[in-house]
């Protein structure tokens, strides 16, 4: 990040490198010649004219410059503070005065940027920001409703504006696509993107900086490459450049072809082309990097935190070179874990450093790992290791550790701790992106896993949300091999295990017995009114199978689960918890009692609104007559569609954004037999739902699906797939975790 003008003595000194090219020593940073993408336009008119005379150095480059200033001119002075507005308005005329004049020299135009970018990284907004919903547990989309696919990367702000690179990789779109499979292992790159926002929430796409087709030394293509990631970008304040540093293995690129790759674009959203490639860091006992992010310090100097790839068991910090970013210095060890540690990245909170990583587990989950420095310097001293409070539970609510975004708040500094589930081309659950708010509480930071939050980037102030649910591995998808005891839970006894596959068909959930057994976990809730929930199917003679939850006060509130073979979504609606402590229980006293999907909403001070929706009222279609006869429903009615093929029921619904939304569909079925329909979205068929017998048809049940919803108005239709037709349909609901 760009807090304050810096190095201003080595913009200068950038500028004595540029004038010893003129006299034959090879510059630091000499612009390279222009290729297909590049064009007069991209250079000042004076270089272009040059260099299309057949004068072979001095092409200046303002391509960059330009963007910028024809960006920050949208800005509107009412919307900051008159003295940060200042500066900026100023560093703005300048630099396009710069952008425009034909003989602008390199140094100039990159003083230029340098002066710009901090400007605006210095505005201070006239009001206090809003509070933007951050959903964990779900694919995410940009701000156009397409997929983000970035994993591996970091967010960095250059100027006012965060930027978000990452890897999109071919497995991505294949588990998003179908969760209930994994992809082990398709780690094929398909480009790096890069996003922008003001709030770190609404994500606007803005271009590939690089694609399979990047072009790399030696005639090689960034598509050869058996691995690209881990990667992060900084901003050189001498050559005004943008540098992406990134994990690649290459051979032809040289030495053991295990490395970092140095990407070089002229603005954060440029193409961005090859730079250079360095095989081994100094100090570092094995070539390339372990696991590697990109920290920026607050006075703008650049870091590589890594490991070293081999074994992993070492901490490293290293510089990017001052003068251009285009290497990575000797590196400091700052720890040691013969064990081995990977996810490596840093955040800084309240004036000190703090490098966590993961455990040593592929693409799996673990608790974060943190040393703390014990002096102003990122280069020194370090703490032993221990455990970031709040992890242990769900291992980093079921994630690995990818970076953080150190937010300077006007009211507090939050950092959030952005969870890598890229795993889960490894199947640990649904969505890649998972973030969660650190803060410092106590004399440590604290991770708050929590599934849904409200954050305001302008005061970084943070509250957790409406829908957040307060059972943590509610899903027993922590866990990346059965176990006895699961992460997160507390045996009670009996025969405890995870089994696959889960509700939504992908892998684990809780299985106790046959016979007695039992799990609990202690979490903290704040006072309300909750909805318990669970997704559960039944074995043998059940008894006593219920999930329960005890508040603080020592009330005990139990939802009971009757024999059911199929997966059924049980509910519990209206139970008071006091504040503090609870503990969620789950047992059987006999047969086998499995669970999924718990869930512990606060429905109090707030119902969330607009995901309930009945069959019986419009724009819901019912291909039948809506009836009353059968007890148990929900609303005026339920859905009694015609015994016949065509015979559908449909219901209409509305996402804030788009992706997989789970959704549960309310259903009774008295008959004997097994009603099928296709689920069909926005005309489409995405699944086959096979809608058991209840037993009767004043016995409700919910059955569990995934469903992609773009973002707006969306239909959801059940066709029957045979002349049985429907089971009578009460609602369905929108949006339940499962
Ligand atoms: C019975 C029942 C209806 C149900 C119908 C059916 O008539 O009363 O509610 O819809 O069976 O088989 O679909
Ligand atoms: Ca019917």
């Amino acid at each position: 990040m760009i807090g304050t003008l810096r190095r201003t003595g080595l913009v200068a000194a950038a500028w004595l490198v540029m004038s010893a090219a003129a006299a034959g020593v090879t510059p630091a940073a000499a612009e390279p010649a222009p290729d297909a993408h590049y064009s007069a336009a991209d250079y000042t008119a004076g270089s272009w004219a040059a260099h299309a005379a057949g004068k072979a150095d001095g092409l200046v480059m303002v391509r960059g410059l330009k963007k910028l200033v024809a960006d920050y001119k949208t800005r509107a002075a009412d919307k900051y503070t008159g003295a940060s507005w200042a500066p900026f308005a100023e560093a703005l005329a300048k630099a396009d005065g710069v952008a425009a004049d034909a003989a602008a020299t390199a140094p100039e135009v990159a003083a230029a940027k340098t002066a710009l970018v901090t400007a605006a990284g210095n505005l201070v907004a006239a009001e206090e920001g809003t509070f933007q919903t951050i959903t964990n547990d779900v694919f995410w989309n940009d701000t156009s409703g397409n997929p983000i696919y970035s994993q591996g990367g970091g967010v960095f702000k250059f100027g006012d504006t965060y930027y978000w690179y990452g890897v999109h990789y071919s497995g991505a779109e294949l588990y998003r696509a179908n969760p209930t499979r994994k992809y082990d292992g398709d780690v094929s790159f398909v480009s790096i993107p890069v996003y922008s926002s003001k709030d770190l929430v609404n994500w606007k796409f803005e271009n590939r900086v690089a694609t399979r087709a990047t072009s790399l030394a030696g005639g090689a293509t960034l598509g050869q490459a058996g691995w690209v990631g881990r990667l992060g970008v900084s901003y050189n304040e001498n050559t005004g450049k943008y540098v992406l540093v990134t994990q690649v293995y290459l051979p032809s690129l040289g030495g053991d072809g295990n490395g970092v790759l140095f990407l070089q674009g002229d603005s954060p959203t440029d193409t961005f082309d090859y730079a250079y490639y360095q095989n081994q860091v100094v100090n570092s006992p094995t070539t390339g990097t372990g696991d590697q992010t990109v920290f920026t310090d607050d006075d703008g100097k650049d870091y590589l935190i890594f490991s070293n790839r081999s074994g992993r068991s070492r901490a490293f910090v290293a510089k990017l070179r001052e003068s251009d970013s285009l290497r990575i210095e000797p590196a400091v060890q700052i720890g040691s874990n013969s064990s081995g540690r990977e996810g490596n990245a840093m955040f800084k909170l309240d004036g000190k450093y703090y490098h966590a990583a993961s455990d040593l587990h592929g693409w799996n989950t673990s608790v974060t790992h943190v040393i703390e420095s014990t002096s102003g310097n990122i280069q020194g001293a370090y703490t032993g290791e221990y455990t970031l409070a709040g992890t242990e539970m769900d291992y980093s609510h079921v994630t690995q550790t990818g970076f953080f975004v150190t937010v300077k708040g006007t009211k507090q500094n939050t950092v959030i701790f952005a969870g890598d589930r890229w795993a889960d081309f490894a199947w640990n659950g649904i969505g890649y992106n998972q973030w969660m708010p650190v803060t410092r509480t106590g004399a440590r930071p604290q991770f708050h896993s929590v599934s849904q939050w409200q954050f305001n980037a302008t005061t970084g102030a943070w509250r957790v949300g409406q829908n957040n649910n307060y059972i943590l591995n509610p899903d027993f998808q922590a866990d990346r091999v059965t176990v006895s005891t699961l992460t997160g839970w507390t045996n009670t006894g009996g025969s405890v295990t995870n089994v696959s596959p889960g509700a939504n068909g992908s892998r684990f959930a809780l299985q106790l017995g046959s016979g007695s057994a039992g799990v609990r976990q202690q979490i903290t809730v704040p006072a309300g009114t909750y909805t318990l929930s669970a997704y559960a199917k039944t074995a043998g003679s059940v008894s006593g199978a219920q999930v329960s939850v005890t508040d603080a006060g020592g009330a005990t509130r139990t939802l009971d689960i009757p024999s059911s073979s199929g997966w059924t979504r049980r509910e519990l609606p209206g139970i008071p918890l006091a504040s503090g402590p609870a503990t969620v229980t789950v047992r059987t006293s006999g047969g086998t009692l499995t669970v999924d999907g718990l869930g512990l909403v606060r429905t109090s001070g707030g119902t969330p609104t607009g995901q309930r929706h009945e069959a019986e009222t419009a724009p819901a279609v019912c291909q039948g007559t809506i009836d009353a006869n059968w007890a148990g429903f929900s609303g005026s009615g339920f859905c009694n569609a015609d015994n016949a093929t065509g015979a559908y029921a449909q219901f209409t619904v509305n996402a804030s954004a788009a992706g997989t939304t789970a959704l549960g569909i309310r259903f009774a079925n008295g008959g004997s037999a097994a009603r099928t329909a296709n689920l069909v979205v926005n005309g489409s068929t995405v699944a086959t739902l096979s809608f058991e017998s209840t037993g009767a048809w004043s016995t409700w049940v919910t059955k569990p699906a995934n469903v992609p919803l773009n973002a707006g108005t969306n239909t959801i239709r059940l066709d029957p797939t045979t002349a049985a037709g429907l089971p009578n349909l009460d609602y369905l609901d929108l949006g339940t975790a499962v």
